[in-house]
């Protein structure tokens, strides 16, 4: 099963993906996660990546459809994976419908995760994430049990440097502009399902498995 969780920023998708690989036994790939992983290890995609990241802008699409296509040709994901922040714009859809084509391929399911832009901002002004398992905690929503530290693997929390204030706003607009149309390419399609994403983690994780189950 391949699946792509669509959403603004901080509407949940890195949480959701996370628990939903596990239920699902599924590879959970995250763009933004690559992209960070690429920073920290200093490659020539990480430094420019870092860039347009900090801004709140897009990385250019030739960039990030190379890495996505090379992550989706691993042996491990031979049972199926969940696509997290990729595509976003139309451009990279169209690549990866065409690179599963070439494989015998297709993407089963599209969950499109809504929230108010006013709930993106709370979240993302209070998230805190871990270095080490990427796991998502909220200061009031989901506090880790131990300030600062991950409750999955003890790894140190740290907030992200495309959560500041300035940034977010950026990041919302981007999505509005360039991730939105994908909404009507996959309802085109036939594969869309709309969720709400503002009940509780737990009410958004059924509501998720029940629409692509
Ligand atoms: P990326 O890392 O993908 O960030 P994003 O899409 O902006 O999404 P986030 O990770 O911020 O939010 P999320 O939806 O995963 O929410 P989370 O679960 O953490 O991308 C970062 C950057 O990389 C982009 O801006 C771009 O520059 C670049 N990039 C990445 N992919 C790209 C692509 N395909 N093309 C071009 N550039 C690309 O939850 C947020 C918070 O809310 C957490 O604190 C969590 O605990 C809390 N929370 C979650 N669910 C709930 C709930 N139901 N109720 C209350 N709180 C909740």
């Amino acid at each position: 099963m391949r699946i792509i969780l669509l959403g603004p920023p901080g509407a949940g998708k890195g949480t959701q993906a996370k628990s939903m690989s596990e239920s699902l036994g599924l590879v959970h790939i995250s763009s933004g996660d690559l992209l960070r992983d690429h920073q920290n290890r200093g490659t020539e995609l990480g430094v420019t990546a870092r860039d347009y990241m900090k801004k709140g802008l897009l990385v250019p699409d030739d960039l990030i459809i190379d890495m996505i296509e090379e992550r989706i040709k691993m042996p491990d994901v031979e049972f199926g994976y969940i696509l997290d922040g990729f595509p976003r714009t139309v451009q990279q859809a169209r690549s990866l419908e065409k690179a599963l084509e070439n494989q015998g391929e297709r993407i089963d399911k599209v969950a499109n995760i809504v929230v108010s832009d006013q709930e993106l901002i709370t979240r993302l002004g209070g998230r805190w994430i871990c270095r080490q398992c990427q796991q998502p905690f909220h200061e009031i929503n989901s506090p880790p049990q131990i300030e600062g530290q991950c409750d999955t693997c003890n790894g140190e929390l740290y907030q992200r440097e495309d959560d500041t204030s300035e940034a977010v706003v950026k990041r919302i607009k981007v999505f509005g502009e360039q991730t939105n149309p994908l909404i009507e390419y996959y309802s085109k399609r036939g594969t869309l399902v709309s969720v709400d994403g503002e009940g509780s983690i737990e009410q958004v994780r059924e509501s998720l498995i029940g629409a692509v189950s």
